[in-house]
């Protein structure tokens, strides 16, 4: 049984489109809608339940435009809703986000690494859980990405500002040991250049977890059979719950990582 419904992508705010990137590669048949929240954006030092609130609605409001999974492209929102999400419609496959704690700890030589994350990500069970499983014997340095989010929603990564913004966070680690630089929030990266130059000549690796999530939701549509048809022409839809100039811009900013996939 196969099934050309769509896959609904879900972030605060345009972060998710980092993952939504990686879905259209790997899935070029599957429709999707994204769901940037924007009203609401930025979650990351938000209360638990509050985050939980918004996850709920926005997982209602995929449902109702008829999607057959939804990809919780947010690790903020993960961690303060998966599993409520999976418990309300537990008939519908829901992936969530990790950062890529697991990969950074298997490969790391210097047994140190870094977490960049949003403040709630980074002080919640989920991932106190997974570092205690996967980074027992590594050294987790945590970082929060002061104003990253901000900086992504305006548009603005490839500015000055960004540039000392992503210096403040990152120079500070260079001198520590580190071998991997985990980007543990969607939003981070579309700062992947920035950081990257910073980091240049140093033997850091930065990881993110959008190609390990899009080979996730691969297995999983065929675990539940619900492909779309071989011959199906794919959709994209862009909703929020902020105004129609919001939705433009996530339509832009998805245009954008479009051309730029085409010159690759
Ligand atoms: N993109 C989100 C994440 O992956 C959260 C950004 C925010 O709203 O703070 O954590």
């Amino acid at each position: 049984m196969s099934s050309n419904a769509p896959i609904g992508v879900y972030d605060s705010g345009f972060g998710g489109l980092s993952v939504w990137r990686e879905l259209r590669r790997m899935l070029p048949r599957e429709s999707l809608i994204y769901l940037g929240d924007g009203k609401n954006c930025p979650y990351g030092g938000r209360p638990r339940a509050e985050i939980e609130g918004f996850a709920m609605s926005a997982v209602e409001r995929l449902v109702n435009e008829g999607v057959k999974m939804v990809v919780v492209g947010c690790n903020t929102a993960t961690t303060a809703a998966v599993e409520s999400l999976r418990e309300r419609w537990s008939d519908m496959p829901i992936v969530g986000l990790e950062p890529a704690v697991k990969p950074a700890c298997l490969t790391t030589q210097s047994r140190k690494i870094a977490v960049l994350a949003t403040a709630h990500s980074l002080s919640s069970d989920m991932f106190l859980a997974t570092a205690a499983r996967y980074a027992e014997d590594v050294e987790v340095v945590k970082v929060v990405g002061e104003g990253f989010v901000e900086l992504v929603e305006r548009d603005m990564e490839h500015s000055a500002e960004a540039e000392h913004l992503v210096r403040k966070a990152v120079e500070p680690l260079l001198d520590k040991g580190i071998d991997k630089i985990v980007l543990g929030c969607t939003h981070y990266p579309f700062l992947r250049p920035l950081i990257e130059r910073v980091v240049e000549g140093r033997g850091i690796d930065v990881i993110d977890s959008g190609e390990a999530v899009a080979r996730r939701v691969a297995w999983l549509i065929d675990r539940y059979d619900i492909a779309a048809d071989r011959d199906n022409t794919p959709t994209m839809r862009y909703i929020t719950f902020a105004d129609e100039a919001y939705r433009k811009r996530l339509e832009l900013k998805a245009q954008k990582i479009v051309d730029e996939d085409k010159e690759r």
